[in-house]
Parts: C-alpha cells; structure tokens; sequence
C-alpha cells in the first residue's frame, strides 16, 4: 500500500475509537494522540507537575444538608466552591444498585461489537445520543485517549427512543440513574443559590425564580472509557477544560485519572469509595459572578487498567442567557463577566478547537 493510502486507512481506524485500537493489539501510541511535548501530562508547562500529588477534595455530606445542621454544611459548601471549584459528596442517597447496575451497563455496552456501538456514531455534536472518541473526532488534530457514549436526558420521554436498544436493559439503568442524578442536583443547587445568599428557605413566599430557572435545564450523561493505554506519559484522556455547564456529578470507578488545577500544579483526585465528585461549570461561575470558580481539570490513562468514569452534566435550557446574578453586583462587586448563551458556545467551538478555558476566558469583562 502506498504512504498515503496506509495514512488514510489508518485515520479510518482512529475514527473508530480507543477501544477498537485496544482490540486490534497496539503495542504503542500511533502519532494521532501523542501530544505536542509542552502539553503532555509531564511536560510541567506553566505549572509544576514534579510535585504532582494526590489531593483529599472538600467532603460534602448530603445527609447533613438534609438535618438540622444544614447552615454548617451550606458553609462548607461555600468554601468547597470557592477554593476548589470542587468537591466529594458523600451520603447522597442514590441506591447502591442504581449506580451498579449504570456502571455495569455502561461496561456492557463498550464491550459490544463495533458494528453495534458504531450505530450510534453520528456527525451531528447535538443530537440526542452520540458515540465517539477524542472530543470532535470529524475536527480534532489531535484525538485523546477517551471513547464516549452521550446521552440526552432531557425530556426523557422524547429521548428515549433515539437511545441505544442494546445492552437491552442499557435504557432502564439509564433512566433510574438519570432520574437519581437530577434530584441529587436540584438539592444541590437549592444548597450553592443559598450558599451564594440568594434563596431564604425559610420564606416560601420570596420569589425564587433562578432556583426555578435552575431546576428544569438541560441534563446530559457522557459515559467515559478510558482503555488502557501503552504510552500513558505521551497522551491525555482528557485535555485541560472546564464543564460548558452550571454543575456537574461525577461517578469515577477506583481507578485514579482525573485531575484538577489547584494551588499552580496538577492535584490527582482519589477515588473516595461511594461519592460523587461535584465540580462548578463555567455557568456558575458566570451566574456567581466570579465568587466560584469553574476549575481545569483533565484526566490521565492508566499503563495498565481501563476506567470508566460517568458525568452527569447539568446546564440551564439551551435558548436561555446567562448572566452574572444582578442580586450578587454592586458599586464595590462590578460585572465581570457578558451576557452568555448556547449559540455563543457553538459558535465559538466552531471557530476554534475547543480547548482549555478559552471560552469563559472569552466571556470575561476586562
Ligand atoms: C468530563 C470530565 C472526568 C473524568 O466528562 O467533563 O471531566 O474523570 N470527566 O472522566
Ligand atoms: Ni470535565
């Protein structure tokens, strides 16, 4: 085969994902993912990661934020949001076999055959159900080491039919984790607007209309397999970003990956056993004015295990605007952020490659 007919069929081998690369036994990175030598997870550029460490994320306790102590954990909770921009829950009353079985499933599903899985690998970055790998794998000059399944969640009933059939019991587990995971949120979210000082729970009559405009956006679960991977120090599962949205809860098996920017260096998150690991998306930080922060975080693969890690991405309807909370501006607090809708994020994700925190940096005042 000619150079150029060998690179062509091999681009149709990436289009086809980590997995199936993993299933065809390579026994090295191919060129595709290795990352430019300043952005590989060693490279230390503009931050330290020598002193690469774990780190023990705020513990948040749900049932705390149930009891009578709730003012205590609604404090720590502010804190958790404005120093970390993320946190562990734990005690969060998702039944133990909702998240098995979803976890299960989601194994399932990436061990079907690629003819089964590949069904669902549509061009269209919106619609409902979405298979993949990399980011944007039609755009991407170089993939990460991440195949995904995304699922709409939102409205159930309207999506359900467009989600995968196989596993057979896959849309089941779906909706039973879906539907735990956006409780869990609005009680979150009910907790960070109090936190920020905008709701009063103890008056029913104030008008809470951000906490109405909250509870009823767009929800998303993105089912992440990070496989293995033989060169793990020239790749990334994930490239330094931030979440597009307001919150979101994520389910990470005990395989270490993930992890954020804290304090100038690269902080790895432990897998604390039963939490969900809770991070601020740029639409928090905009709403809140800045008082929280949407951290970078990015996720590393492993030498030798697979991983498989479950978000569940909470943002406000698609058509509505965000804006700084005008409760949370004043003559000593000014704007720092514009006005920010969907489309804008489109747009600017087609202009560009998506990457690191350039698109809330482009939502910033000067
Ligand atoms: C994400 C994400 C982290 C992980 O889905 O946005 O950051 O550990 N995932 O998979
Ligand atoms: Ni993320």
């Amino acid at each position: 085969m000619s150079l150029a007919g060998e690179n062509e069929s091999l681009e149709r081998e990436f289009q086809k994902g980590v997995k199936h690369l993993c299933e065809r036994g390579i026994k090295s990175v191919p060129s595709k993912y290795i990352l430019p030598v300043l952005d590989q997870p060693n490279s230390g550029k503009g931050i330290s990661s020598a002193s690469n460490s774990n780190l023990k994320l705020p513990v948040i306790d749900f049932a705390k934020l149930q009891g009578s102590n709730r003012s205590h954990t609604v404090n720590s909770l502010r804190k958790a949001c404005e120093e970390f921009g993320f946190f562990q829950l734990v005690n969060h009353d998702i039944p133990r076999d909702v998240i098995e079985n979803m976890v299960d499933v989601s194994k399932r599903f990436f061990e079907l055959p690629f003819e089964e899985r590949s069904k669902y690998m549509l061009t269209d970055m919106n619609s409902a159900v979405r298979y993949g790998t990399s980011f944007n794998q039609n755009k991407d000059a170089v993939f990460c080491w991440r195949d995904f399944l995304k699922l709409s969640c939102h409205h159930l009933s309207d999506v359900l039919p467009l989600w995968p059939s196989s596993p057979m019991d896959l849309r089941q587990a779906v909706i039973n984790y879906s539907n735990n995971t956006k409780f869990l949120y609005q009680m979150l979210t009910e907790a960070i607007l109090e936190s920020l000082g905008l709701v009063d729970t103890n008056n029913n009559e104030k008008e809470n209309d951000e906490l109405e405009e909250f509870k009823d956006g767009s929800h998303l679960i993105v089912i992440n397999c990070y496989p293995a991977c033989p060169e793990p120090d020239l790749t990334l599962g994930m490239p330094p970003h931030s979440d597009y949205g307001l919150l979101t809860l994520l389910l990470q098996d005990e395989v270490e990956g993930l992890q954020i920017q804290h304090e100038g260096r690269w902080a790895t998150v432990e897998p604390l056993p039963d939490s969900l690991v809770v991070n601020i998306g740029d639409h928090l930080e905009i709403f809140s004015n800045g008082i929280y922060k949407s951290v970078l975080h990015r996720v590393l693969v492993n030498p030798s295990k697979s991983r498989i890690s479950i978000a569940s991405l909470h943002s406000l309807p698609f058509n509505n605007v965000v804006q700084p909370s005008p409760k949370l501006i004043d003559e000593d607090n000014p704007r720092h952020y514009k006005d920010t809708d969907f489309a804008t994020f489109l747009d600017y994700n087609s202009s560009c490659e998506p990457k690191k925190k350039s698109f809330l940096e482009s939502r910033k005042l000067t």
